[in-house]
C-alpha cells in the first residue's frame, strides 16, 4: 500500500481537530483529517462529542424543553392561553437529530472548501519514519498516511461510576441522556455538574421528577459563591431535588429501573428508585486505539496526552489539543488550542489566553463567568471591588418575563482592572462576550460603566453592575 504525505494529520474531527485542520489549511499546509465518528447509517459524522453528543444536541434539547416549559407556565403571563398542551419526544429527538446532522454536513462542507483531506475511520499512530510519522487510518477504507506534523485532538469519554457500566438505557452517559426515548417518571442523576445540570433541567422541564446526588458538600463550587447560591435558590424552586455531600454506594439496574443506594450528608443510608439514571461524574481523556506507545508519545496518571502550555507532546512536531490534554474541557477551548498549534507550526505566535475562557451553564437561568470567583480572590488576598446590578431592576428583562439572577463584577481595589465577571440570568451565555472583550483588552470597570449601552437590553446590566463597583448604579 502506498502512502500519502501531509504537511499536517489532524487525529479527530471534534471542535479542536476539525478547526486545528481549517486553519492549517488556510495557512498553506496540505492537511489531512482523521475521524472515526458515524452516524447510524455508518455515514461520517465529523465534529466529535460537541456535534454528536454533546454541545449541539443538549442546547437544541435544553430550547425544546425550554420552549415547552413557556407555554406550560409562563404563556399565561402574557395573556396568551394554551389547551391541550403536550410533548411528542420522539420529535423533539428527531429535531435534535436534523440539528446534529446539519453541524456534521456543514464541516464536511468546511473540509471541501479548505481542501482539507477527510479520512473516515481510526487513526493509529505506527512508527516513525522519515519525514515525519507514520499513521494508519482503519476503517471502510485502509491508508496509510505520513504526517510531518501531526495534531491528536482526540477527545475525551464519560467517566463511569466504579463497577457500574453505561448500557445507555437504564444507566446513561451523556449519549443516552441526550435520547431518552419517553419522558422517565423519575430519573436520577449522579453529579451536580455542568451535564447534571442541564440534562436535567431537559428532562425536569418535560415533567419528570428529577433527583441529583452530587458527592460535594457545595453546589457549583467552581462558580462564584453569590452566583451558585442563586443558583441553587432558582433550581430548586423549579423543582429539581438536590442533595449534597452523598457518598454513592451500590446501583442496582433491573428491568423496572434503577436502585441507587447511597449514604446522605448525615451519614444516613438512603435510597433513590428511577427509571433511569444519568451518571455524569466528569470525563476522561481518550486515546483508545492511537497507540501512543508505538511511537513513545507519553501520558500522564489520567490517561491525558502531556503538553506544554503550547500543546507540544514529548515528541517532535507532534501536538495535542482539546479534551485529551490538561485544562478545561470545554469545545472553544479546544478550538482556541486548534488555531493556535496551526499558527506555530506556520512559525506565527498562536496564543491561547487560559484566563479569559469563559464558562457557561445553559440552564434557566443561564450561568456564565469569566476570570476569578470572589472566594478565589479572597484565598490570594487580593484586594477587590465587587458590584452587582439584579436583572429584577433592568426593563428588558421585565419585560421578557425573567428577571431572576445579576451581573457581577469583580475589579482591583486599585487599578479597577477587571478580574471577573459573573452572570446569571437570561442569556448570559452571550452577555458574557463583552466581560470577555474587556478582561482581553485589561480594561477597568470604569470603561465598561463608560461604554454607550442599548437601551432597553440585557447589556444595560453588564454596565450598571460595572458602575456598581464605584457605588454608582443609576437603575437600583
Ligand atoms: P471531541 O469533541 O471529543 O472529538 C474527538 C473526536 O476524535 C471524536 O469525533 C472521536 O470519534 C475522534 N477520535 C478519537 N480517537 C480517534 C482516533 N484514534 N482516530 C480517529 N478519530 C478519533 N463544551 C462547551 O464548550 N460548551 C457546551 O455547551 C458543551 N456542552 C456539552 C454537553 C455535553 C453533554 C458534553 C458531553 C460535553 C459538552 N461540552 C461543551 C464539552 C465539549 O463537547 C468538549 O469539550 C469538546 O467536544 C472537546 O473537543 P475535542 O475536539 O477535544 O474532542
Ligand atoms: P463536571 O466535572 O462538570 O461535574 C461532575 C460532578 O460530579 C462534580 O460536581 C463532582 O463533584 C461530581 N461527582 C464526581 N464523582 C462523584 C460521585 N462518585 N458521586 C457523586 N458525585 C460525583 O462533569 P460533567 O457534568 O460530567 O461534565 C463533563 C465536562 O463536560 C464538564 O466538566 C465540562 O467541561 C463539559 N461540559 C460543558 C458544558 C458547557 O460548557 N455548558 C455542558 C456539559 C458538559
Amino acid at each position: 500500500m502506498t502512502s500519502k504525505s501531509f504537511d499536517v494529520v489532524v487525529i479527530g474531527g471534534g471542535p479542536g481537530g476539525y478547526i486545528a485542520a481549517i486553519r492549517a489549511a488556510q495557512l498553506g499546509f496540505n492537511t489531512a483529517c482523521i475521524d472515526e465518528w458515524k452516524n447510524k447509517d455508518g455515514k461520517p459524522a465529523p465534529g466529535g462529542t460537541c456535534t454528536n453528543v454533546g454541545c449541539i444536541p443538549s442546547k437544541a434539547l435544553l430550547q425544546s424543553s425550554e420552549n415547552f416549559e413557556h407555554a406550560a407556565k409562563h404563556f399565561g403571563d402574557h395573556g396568551i392561553e394554551v389547551s391541550g398542551l403536550s410533548v411528542d419526544v420522539a420529535k423533539m429527538l428527531a429535531r435534535k437529530d436534523a440539528v446534529v446532522k446539519q453541524n456534521n454536513d456543514g464541516i464536511l462542507y468546511l473540509f471541501k472548501k479548505n481542501k482539507v483531506s477527510f479520512f473516515h475511520g481510526r487513526g493509529s499512530f505506527v512508527k516513525v519514519v522519515e519525514g515525519g510519522y507514520e499513521i494508519k487510518v482503519s476503517g471502510a477504507e485502509e491508508q496509510t498516511l505520513v504526517g510531518k506534523h501531526v495534531i491528536v485532538a482526540t477527545g475525551s469519554n464519560p467517566r463511569a461510576l466504579p463497577g457500574v457500566a453505561f448500557d445507555e438505557d437504564k444507566i446513561l452517559s451523556n449519549d443516552g441522556a441526550l435520547r431518552i426515548p419517553q419522558v422517565p417518571k423519575k430519573l436520577g442523576v449522579i453529579g451536580s455538574g455542568v451535564i447534571g445540570l442541564e440534562m436535567g433541567s431537559v428532562w425536569r422541564r418535560l415533567g419528570a421528577e428529577v433527583t441529583v446526588l452530587e458527592a460535594l458538600p457545595t453546589f457549583l463550587a467552581a462558580v462564584d459563591e453569590q452566583i451558585a447560591k442563586e443558583a441553587h435558590k432558582a433550581f430548586t424552586k423549579q423543582g429539581l431535588k438536590i442533595e449534597l455531600g452523598v457518598k454513592i454506594g451500590e446501583v442496582q439496574a433491573g428491568a423496572g429501573g434503577v436502585t441507587v443506594a447511597y449514604t446522605d450528608s448525615k451519614g444516613a443510608a438512603q435510597t433513590l428508585e428511577c427509571e433511569r439514571l444519568i451518571v455524569s461524574i466528569g470525563r476522561v481523556p481518550n486515546t483508545h486505539g492511537l497507540n501512543p506507545e508505538s511511537v513513545g508519545l507519553k501520558l500522564d496518571e489520567r490517561g491525558a496526552i502531556v503538553v506544554d502550555d503550547e500543546c507540544r507532546t514529548n515528541l517532535p512536531n507532534v501536538w495535542a489539543i482539546g479534551d485529551v490534554v490538561r485544562g478545561p474541557m470545554l469545545a472553544h477551548k479546544a478550538e482556541e488550542e486548534g488555531v493556535a498549534v496551526a499558527e506555530r507550526i506556520a512559525g506565527q505566535h498562536g496564543h491561547v489566553n487560559f484566563n479569559t475562557i469563559p464558562w457557561v451553564i445553559y440552564t434557566s437561568p443561564e450561568i456564565a463567568w469569566v476570570g476569578q470567583t470572589e472566594q478565589q480572590l479572597k484565598a490570594e488576598g487580593r484586594a477587590y471591588k465587587a458590584g452587582t446590578f439584579p436583572f429584577m431592576a433592568n426593563g428588558r428583562a421585565r419585560a421578557l418575563g425573567d428577571t431572576t439572577g445579576m451581573v457581577k463584577f469583580l475589579a482591583d481595589a486599585k487599578t479597577d482592572e477587571i478580574l471577573g465577571v459573573h452572570v446569571i440570568g437570561p442569556f448570559a451565555s452571550e452577555l458574557i462576550a463583552e466581560a470577555v472583550v474587556a478582561m482581553e483588552f485589561k480594561a477597568s470597570a470604569e470603561d465598561i460603566a463608560r461604554i454607550c449601552h442599548a437601551h432597553p437590553s440585557l447589556s444595560e446590566a453588564v454596565k450598571e453592575a460595572a458602575l456598581a463597583v464605584d457605588k454608582r448604579s443609576l437603575n437600583f
